[in-house]
């Protein structure tokens, strides 16, 4: 099976300028080398473009949401297209609202292949925010209540009709950050998370197990790895860091885990920002999480 890879350099739904540096920082980073190695096929589709940052003030709860439609669009599309064709498409975002599109996209492709839908967010935040409930404004904390049905009608209907998505396909880990009004929002929607504390008293051995459960061959598994999942001791390179992350051992093991399920089918990698890192080692660091996310393991395994 082939890999595309799609950049999407923008940083429009971010509180922080830079994560549109995020691409390029994979691919410096040897993501297409490493996956290679691993003896896949990849293919670097190029980025996408789309309008620049103006960098303007949120009006009626959102920051730039023209903007955030037109990217949004585009990442739609193309993953569309590559899913159509059979191929795992691999998003190197950009921040966390481009995950609209890329979800929207796979969303259709399992309402027209008969699969059943799983996404595992990997995230610090639960990005489940309305304009009501934002502190910011910022669109790339509401990416999953847009999914859900729960936001701008340009942004709930981007595949069409809404909802894209339903609460309970989405299996959340390493929360550790939710606001105000969030809370209750994901409380009323029901949506499956595996908090910080969760993790602490049952071990990611157990919380993988739990998000894993169910998982077979009609589905389709799609990974939305947000980089401030991980502990900012090793990946300083985000613009939202919440300390109390997943460790470097701990992250290995939810992507082997992942790994293991052999259903992964599409995958986001957001929120790399390389304007808070060094010498590009949060970009690394990802570039070795989704090494073994496609199955790298120290022995020969199975
Ligand atoms: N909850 C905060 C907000 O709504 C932060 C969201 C961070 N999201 C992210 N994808 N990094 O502004
Ligand atoms: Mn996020
Ligand atoms: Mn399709
Ligand atoms: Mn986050």
């Amino acid at each position: 099976q082939t890999i595309s890879l799609i950049g999407v350099p923008t940083d429009i739904g971010a509180g922080h300028r830079g994560a549109s540096m995020g691409p390029e920082a994979l691919r410096v980073a040897n993501l297409a080398l490493r996956l290679e190695r691993r003896g896949l096929q990849v293919v670097d589709r190029g980025n996408l473009h789309g309008p620049i940052n103006p960098w303007q003030p949120p009006t009626d709860g959102y920051r730039h949401l023209d903007e955030v439609v037109a990217w949004n669009m585009a990442v739609y599309t193309a993953f569309h297209q590559e899913l159509s064709a059979g191929h795992l498409p691999i998003m190197l975002g950009g921040d966390h609202c481009l995950a609209i599109g890329s979800i929207t996209a796979v969303a259709r492709h399992c309402r027209e292949t008969g699969k059943q839908l799983r996404v595992l967010w990997l995230d610090a935040h639960s990005d489940f925010n309305t304009a009501q409930a934002t502190p910011s404004g910022n669109i790339h904390g509401m990416p999953v209540a847009c999914l859900c049905g729960y936001g701008p009608q340009v942004l709930t209907e981007l595949g069409g009709s809404a909802p894209a998505t339903t609460p309970d396909v989405f299996r959340q880990i390493g929360i550790r950050s939710v606001d105000y009004g969030e809370k209750q929002l994901v409380r009323e929607a029901n949506v499956g998370i595996y908090d910080m504390r969760h993790i602490d008293e049952e071990g990611m051995k157990r919380v993988m197990e739990q998000a894993l459960a169910g998982i077979d061959e009609n589905t389709h598994l799609h990974v939305s790895f947000d980089v401030d999942f991980l502990d900012p001791s090793i990946a300083p390179g985000v613009g939202t860091t919440v300390r109390g992350g997943p460790t470097y051992r701990e992250a290995q093991l939810c992507m082997e885990m992942i790994a293991d399920t052999g259903h992964m089918a599409s995958l986001d990698i957001v929120e790399l920002n390389p304007a808070f890192d060094k010498r590009n080692q949060t970009a690394k660091l990802a570039v070795d999480l989704v090494e073994s996310l496609f199955g790298k393991s120290t022995l020969i395994r199975r």
